[in-house]
């Protein structure tokens, strides 16, 4: 008997921490994975927007300005504090290069050009990092 309570409690105990682990490892990603999610809505509207040809300049505005904003944040999100990772600063440079390119104002080809460079600046750090 003393042996069962024993093996249930063991599991029970064992369960939990496996829980509280698990919980601790998510929220440590939430923030970066948060960024993505954002960015990657905002680039995904601006680039239909573009392919549609309603490019309406307010809306390409705002929208750069939030992956600006956005794209300034993710050496702090996804770096351990304090870290250098010179790839990682360049991709992420690189990124922020192609959005400060993109002409919100400039007609809606063109800025399905430029959102598409925007887009391959997410592929090449997702290929080394992701
Ligand atoms: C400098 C590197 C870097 C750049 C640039 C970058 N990402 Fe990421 N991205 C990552 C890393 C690393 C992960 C994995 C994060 C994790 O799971 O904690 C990721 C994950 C993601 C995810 C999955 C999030 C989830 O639900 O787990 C999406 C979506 C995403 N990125 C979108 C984008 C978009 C859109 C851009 C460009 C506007 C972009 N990323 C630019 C590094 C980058």
């Amino acid at each position: 008997m003393r042996y069962l309570i024993c093996l249930v409690g063991g599991a029970l105990f064992g369960a939990l921490l496996a829980m509280t682990a698990a919980s601790a490892l998510q929220r440590r990603h939430a923030w970066p994975r948060a960024l993505m999610v954002v960015m990657q809505h905002e680039l995904g509207e601006a680039r239909e927007a573009s392919r549609r040809d309603r490019c309406d300049p307010a809306a390409m505005r705002g929208a750069q300005a939030h992956l600006t904003l956005l794209a300034g944040d993710l050496e702090r999100a996804l770096l351990a504090s304090g870290a250098k990772d010179r790839v990682f600063e360049k991709y992420s440079q690189d990124l922020r290069s192609s959005i400060a390119a993109w002409d919100p104002s400039a007609t809606c080809p063109l800025q399905a050009e430029a959102l598409s460079k925007v887009s391959q600046g997410c592929d090449a750090c997702h290929r080394d990092y992701r």
